[in-house]
């Protein structure tokens, strides 16, 4: 894996109305290390949502399950540099970590890279790293990595072939994919605070394979990782399947 100086801090002409936002109410001493402007709906949730994301067990416990799963399917070794693209706080990139070489949390939420950066701190890995990147919006770094996992940030993606042709860009040749989101649903997944930044109910297996395949990725294969019980805004609880797909470059 190679670093790039593509994380340059950038002077304030150049910040999100977001970051301008933070920066002068000094919310966060975020390192402004950005791409491009990217979509606001979407960060500011995730910003805001970032400080007690892991109070929710069902997320720990969600990654855990991915995470478990790509162990099993998609087998990391220890000679591998890993991207967790979408990684908010971490969950999923932290429980692949000792099974890899290195892992690097990539997400466009400041917020949600602050409270990585303090669990990397807390825990002196120094074998992870979290960097500001958004595939949709901004341009592809020149780094590549061995392995590429996305845990449920796919759905929030509205331009799923740009990232997926960033993703196969920065794969090292015979690189694996592994994206884990949940199955098609009939949209109750989300409550509505968060319905702005929600790009697809879910995915069918076979049209994402589909894509995959168009954007040069070989040996596509789905399996169940998971399965979240959650009550939802009709009141009753519903269960909402999580595939893992695997794939290479
Ligand atoms: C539902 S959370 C999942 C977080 C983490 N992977 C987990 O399993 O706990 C979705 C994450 O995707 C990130 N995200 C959404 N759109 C993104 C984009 N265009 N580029 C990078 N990250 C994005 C959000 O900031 C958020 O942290």
């Amino acid at each position: 894996m190679h670093d790039t100086a593509c994380w340059q801090p950038i002077s304030d002409a150049s910040l999100s109305t977001q970051d301008l936002f933070r920066k002068r109410h000094g919310r966060y001493t975020v390192e402004i290390a950005d791409t491009e402007e990217t979509h606001p709906m979407t960060q500011l949730h995730f910003d805001e949502a970032a400080a007690t994301w892991d109070e929710q067990p069902r997320r720990i416990a969600v990654a855990k399950a991915i995470g478990e799963k790509i162990l099993e399917e998609a087998h990391p070794t220890k000679d591998m540099d890993v991207l967790d693209y979408g990684c908010g706080t971490g969950l999923l990139g932290l429980f692949l970590l000792p099974h890899v070489r290195s892992i690097t949390g990539a997400d466009n939420s400041a917020g949600m890279l602050d409270v990585l950066r303090k669990k990397i701190a807390e825990g002196s890995f120094d074998n992870m790293k979290a960097i500001r990147l958004d595939l949709e919006h901004g341009p592809c770094p020149a780094d590549r990595y061995n392995m590429i996992v996305v845990g449920m940030a796919m759905h929030h993606i509205a331009d799923l072939d740009r990232v997926l042709r960033a993703f196969h860009q920065m794969l090292a040749p015979d690189g694996v994919l592994c994206l884990a989101d949940l199955d098609s649903e009939p949209g109750t997944f989300h409550g509505p605070e968060i319905a702005g930044s929600v790009h697809h109910n879910g995915f069918d297996r076979t049209q994402l394979k589909a894509q995959l395949a168009e954007v040069g990725f070989t040996r596509a294969n789905d399996t169940t990782a998971t399965s979240i019980r959650k009550p939802t805004a009709t009141g009753k609880e519903e269960d909402f399947p999580v595939f893992l797909i695997v794939a290479r470059r």
